[in-house]
C-alpha cells in the first residue's frame, strides 16, 4: 500500500467515523427531542374519580384564560359531581356572547341558549311550569356559583351517590326537565337535549376537562348555628324577596312573560327538584339572591328563608308512590327535605291541584 492509498483509506475511516458519529448524535437528538415533545404533549391524564391531594397542578385553561390566579380560600374545592373534589380549582371564564359562531353549528348553539332562557316557548312539550333553566342557572348559565353550564360540561360523565351510577350531562339535563321544570324528560337524542349540550360545550371552550373549576355548582353553606326557622324565614322573605317574588311567592308576570319566577305553588318546581332541598336552596339563595345582591344575606338568613320557601306546597314528586309517607321514606328521608313533614299544621308533600299539578 502506497502512501497515497493509505492516506485515502485513513480518509475513508475518518469519514466513516464522522458519519457514524453524526448518526449517533442525530439519533440522540431525536430520542431526547421526542421524549421532551411527548412528555409535553401527554400530561398526566386527570382522572376525575381518583383525584387526591398532591395531584398535578392544573394546566392553565387554553384560549380565553381568566387572569385571576386560583384562590382556594375563596372557592373551596367543590365540583358538581360527587367524588371529584380535593384539587385546587382553576379559574375559568366562558367566551363572550359576541364570539358565538355562525353556520349550522352556531345555529344549534343559539337554539340551545334560547331553550335555556325561554324554556316553555322553545321546548313546550317538555315544560310543566313557569320557570326557565336560566332562572336557577343565572346569567344564561354563565354565573359562577349558580351551577354554571360550562362547569357542568367538563364534569360529566361522573359517578353520583344520589343515583348510584355514572350520570351523563344529558341525564342531568333530563332530570332538571322532569323535576325543576315539572315537565317531561326529552329523549337523550332529542334536538332540545342536543342543543343544550352544544350550548354547554361552546360555553366551555378552553375549559380543562375533568378538573375542578372555580364557581362550579352551588357553593354549599355550613350548617347554621340555629335550626332553620319558619317565622324568622318569613321575616327575611318579606324584607328581601317579596318585592320581586310577591308576598304570595307566585312571582310576577308582564303580559305573557314571567318576569319574576314563582318560588312555590302549582307553577313552580316540584317536590323532586334539587331546589326543594334546604341545602341546595340556601346555597343558591346565599350566592345569588336578592338578585344582583348575592352574598349579602347571612348564612343563617339564607337557611331560614330557604326553610320558609320550601315549607309551601308545590307540584307532587313524579316518583310519588301513592303515599306521602312512603315517598318520603324512599326518596326524601333526610333533614334536607321537608317533604312529608308537618309544618304549621299542614302535611307537606300533598302536591298542588291544577294543570301542572300532582301525578302528571
Ligand atoms: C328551580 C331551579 C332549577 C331550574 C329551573 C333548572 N335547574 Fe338545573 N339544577 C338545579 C339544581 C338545584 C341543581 C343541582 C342540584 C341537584 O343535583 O339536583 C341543578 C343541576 C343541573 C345540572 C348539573 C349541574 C352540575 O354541575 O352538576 C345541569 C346540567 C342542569 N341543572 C341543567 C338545567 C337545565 C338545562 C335546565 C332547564 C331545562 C335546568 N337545569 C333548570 C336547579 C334548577
Ligand atoms: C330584584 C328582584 C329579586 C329579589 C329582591 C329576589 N329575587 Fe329571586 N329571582 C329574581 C329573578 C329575576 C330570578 C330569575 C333569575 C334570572 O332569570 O336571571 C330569581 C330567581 C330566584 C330563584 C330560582 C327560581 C325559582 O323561581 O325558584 C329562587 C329560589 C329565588 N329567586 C329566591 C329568592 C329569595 C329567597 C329572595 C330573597 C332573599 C329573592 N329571590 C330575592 C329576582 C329577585
Amino acid at each position: 500500500m502506497n502512501t497515497r492509498s493509505r492516506r485515502r483509506q485513513a480518509g475513508r475511516v475518518n469519514g466513516l467515523v464522522l458519519f457514524a458519529g453524526t448518526v449517533v448524535v442525530l439519533l440522540l437528538v431525536i430520542v431526547v427531542g421526542a421524549n421532551v415533545f411527548f412528555s409535553r404533549r401527554i400530561p398526566e391524564v386527570p382522572n376525575a374519580n381518583s383525584a387526591g391531594p398532591g395531584s398535578p397542578v392544573a394546566p392553565p385553561p387554553a384560549g380565553r384564560t381568566a387572569s385571576a390566579p386560583p384562590t382556594p380560600e375563596a372557592a373551596p374545592p367543590q365540583v358538581a359531581a360527587d367524588g371529584q373534589a380535593h384539587r385546587t380549582p382553576v379559574a375559568f371564564e366562558p367566551p363572550p356572547e359576541r364570539d358565538m359562531p355562525d353556520g349550522e353549528y352556531g345555529k344549534v348553539v343559539r337554539f340551545g341558549e334560547q331553550v335555556f332562557l325561554d324554556t316553555a316557548r322553545a321546548a313546550p312539550r317538555y315544560v310543566g311550569n313557569d320557570l326557565s333553566c336560566g332562572n336557577c342557572h343565572v346569567d344564561a348559565g354563565r354565573q359562577p356559583g349558580s351551577a354554571p353550564l360550562w362547569a357542568s360540561f367538563i364534569h360529566y360523565p361522573a359517578y353520583r351517590n344520589k343515583t348510584r351510577q355514572v350520570d351523563t350531562l344529558a341525564s342531568r339535563i333530563q332530570g332538571c326537565f322532569q323535576y325543576s321544570m315539572n315537565g317531561k324528560a326529552p329523549p337523550a337524542d332529542d334536538p332540545v337535549i342536543t342543543a343544550l349540550q352544544t350550548y354547554a360545550f361552546w360555553l366551555a371552550t378552553g375549559a380543562p376537562v375533568g378538573m375542578p373549576v372555580q364557581g362550579s355548582g352551588y357553593p354549599k353553606l355550613a350548617k347554621p348555628a340555629q335550626r332553620p326557622d319558619h317565622a324568622r324565614g318569613e321575616q327575611v322573605y318579606l324584607r328581601n324577596c317579596a318585592v320581586c317574588h310577591g308576598a304570595d311567592g307566585q312571582g310576577q308576570r308582564a303580559g305573557d312573560r314571567q318576569v319574576f319566577p314563582p318560588l312555590w305553588g302549582p307553577r313552580s318546581f316540584n317536590w323532586g327538584a334539587g331546589m326543594h332541598q334546604l341545602g341546595d336552596a340556601s346555597a343558591f339563595i346565599k350566592a345569588n339572591m336578592p338578585l344582583g345582591k348575592g352574598g349579602t344575606l347571612s348564612d343563617q338568613e339564607a337557611w331560614d328563608v330557604a326553610y320558609f320557601m320550601n315549607s309551601h306546597e308545590r307540584p307532587q314528586d313524579p316518583r310519588f308512590t301513592g303515599s306521602v309517607q312512603e315517598t318520603r321514606e324512599r326518596y326524601h328521608d333526610t333533614e334536607d327535605s321537608l317533604y312529608g313533614i308537618e309544618v304549621n299544621g299542614h302535611l307537606l308533600g300533598s302536591g298542588t291541584p291544577g294543570p301542572a299539578g300532582s301525578q302528571r
